[in-house]
C-alpha cells in the first residue's frame, strides 16, 4: 500500500474539509470581489485556491480561471512573463485553431508563440520589446484580458499567489499603482492576492500610503479544526489497512498544534512506522524523526539571526506564559526593553513569531527543536 499522506499540494481525495472556506471563496468570486488571503506558509492556501478554481471551472461555464505563482519574480519582465502566460493558459482550456487565433490578438505588443507537445498540452513563449515601459506592458496585459472578457461576455478570477514578492522589485510602487487602477475598474474580474509573508502583504493593503490600501477584503486562512483533520487522518489509515484511534489522531494533530503541513508530515511518518495499529510510542518516535528531518532548515534560519533575536526566541520557548516585558522575561533574556522591542519587530517581519494572547513561535516544530536544543545545553 502507498502512503496516503502527502506533503505536496493536496487535491482530490487527499484534500481535507475546508468546506466553509470553499463556499466563502466561491461567493467572493461569483460577486467579482477582490480578496487577500493570508496565513503562515504551508497552511493550505495554494491547495485551497486550486481546489476552488478547479471546482469553478467545472461549475461555471462562463468563468475563466487564471492562476499565477509570483514567488520566483525577480524583475518586472518576469512579472510580465508570468502574468501573460497565466492569462493565456487560463483562456486556453484546450488548444485548437480558434484558441490560437484568440490569443494571437489578445495583447497589442506582446506576441505569444505556442509549442504544442505530443500529449496535447502546450507551452508558451513570448516576444515583446524588452525596453518597453512597465506601464505599457502591464496595461497591455490587463486591458487585453479585460477586453477579451467583455467581448465574449465572460467573467474571470485572477489569482496571484505569493503576491507580496512584487515588493522586492525596484519598480514595485509603480507596479502596485498601475495594478490598483485596473483591479478597481474591472467589474467582471475577481482578483485574489495570496501570501505567506503576512506582515508585508497586509502592509500593502492596510497602509494608507500604499496603492492597494482598502482595495480588497482581508481573509485569514486558519488551521483546519481538530475534529475535521482527525477524521481525515483516521480515514486515511483505514483506507490503507491500518488503524488509528480518535485519541491518537488528536494527539498527532495537537503535537504539531494543528499546523496543516506538519499534521500531514507527522501522519505520514507515523504511517511508515506502523504495521497495523498506531500506538503512542510510534507517534513519539515519529515526532523525533520529524524534528530531525526539519533540523537543517531551522539551523539555517538560526545562523542568520542576530544575538537579540536568538535570545528572544529562546526565552519565548522557555517562559511561554510570561509577558515579554515582565521582570522574569527581561531577566532570563538578558535584553533591555528596547532590545526586546527591536527583536519582536524583526521576528514578526520574518514571520518567525506571532501574537495570540502571548507571543509564540509561528512554527510549532521549530519550537520543539529549539526546546530540545536548549535542554541539551
Ligand atoms: N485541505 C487540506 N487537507 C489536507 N492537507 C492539507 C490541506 N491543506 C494543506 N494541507 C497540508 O499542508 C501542506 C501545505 O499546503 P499548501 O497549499 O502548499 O500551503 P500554502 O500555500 O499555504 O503554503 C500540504 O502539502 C498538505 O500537506
Ligand atoms: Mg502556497
Amino acid at each position: 500500500m502507498k502512503n496516503p499522506f502527502t506533503i505536496g499540494l493536496v487535491s482530490g481525495e487527499k484534500f481535507c474539509n475546508r468546506k466553509k472556506e470553499i463556499k466563502e471563496l466561491k461567493r467572493f468570486i461569483k460577486n467579482s470581489q477582490n480578496v487577500v488571503i493570508y496565513s503562515p506558509r504551508r497552511y493550505g492556501k495554494t491547495s485551497l485556491i486550486q481546489k476552488v478554481l478547479k471546482d469553478l471551472s467545472k461549475e461555471e461555464k462562463k468563468l475563466i480561471t487564471i492562476y499565477a505563482d509570483l514567488f520566483p519574480v525577480s524583475s518586472y519582465q518576469d512579472l510580465v512573463d508570468f502574468l501573460s502566460k497565466a492569462i493565456i493558459e487560463g483562456i486556453g482550456k484546450e488548444v485548437n485553431k480558434s484558441f490560437i487565433k484568440k490569443i494571437q490578438n489578445l495583447f497589442k505588443g506582446i506576441t505569444p508563440t505556442l509549442t504544442i507537445k505530443p500529449d496535447g498540452s502546450f507551452s508558451v513563449s513570448l516576444t515583446y520589446n524588452p525596453s518597453a515601459s512597465i506601464e505599457l506592458l502591464l496595461s497591455d496585459i490587463f486591458e487585453g484580458l479585460y477586453n477579451y472578457i467583455l467581448s465574449k461576455n465572460l467573467e474571470a478570477v485572477v489569482v496571484l499567489d505569493e503576491f507580496q514578492e512584487i515588493t522586492t522589485l525596484k519598480e514595485s510602487h509603480k507596479i502596485e499603482g498601475i495594478m490598483r487602477g485596473y483591479i478597481q475598474s474591472h467589474s467582471s474580474i475577481s482578483y485574489f492576492f495570496i501570501g505567506s509573508r503576512r506582515r508585508i502583504l497586509l502592509d500593502m493593503f492596510t497602509n494608507k500610503n500604499k496603492p492597494f490600501y482598502k482595495s480588497s477584503f482581508l481573509y485569514e486562512l486558519k488551521k483546519i479544526p481538530e475534529d475535521e483533520f482527525s477524521k481525515c487522518i483516521i480515514k486515511n489509515f483505514e483506507k490503507t489497512g491500518k488503524t488509528c484511534s480518535t485519541d491518537l489522531a488528536a494527539m498527532i494533530y495537537n503535537l504539531v498544534e494543528g499546523y496543516p503541513y506538519y499534521v500531514q508530515k507527522l501522519s505520514s511518518i507515523v504511517w511508515d512506522l506502523t504495521n497495523k495499529k498506531v500506538t503512542e510510542k510510534i507517534i513519539f518516535e515519529a515526532l523525533n524523526v520529524l524534528i530531525n528531518t526539519e533540523k537543517a532548515d531551522f539551523e539555517n534560519i538560526w545562523i542568520n539571526l542576530n544575538s537579540s533575536e536568538k535570545a528572544f526566541l529562546k526565552t519565548v520557548v522557555k517562559l511561554s506564559n510570561f509577558p515579554i516585558y515582565s521582570k522574569e522575561f527581561i531577566h532570563e533574556s538578558g535584553l533591555s526593553i528596547g532590545g526586546i522591542q527591536k527583536a519582536v519587530k524583526s521576528l514578526i517581519e520574518k514571520d518567525l513569531i506571532e501574537k495570540d494572547k502571548t507571543y509564540r513561535l509561528t512554527d510549532p516544530v521549530m519550537k520543539l527543536w529549539l526546546s530540545r536544543e536548549i535542554n541539551q545545553i
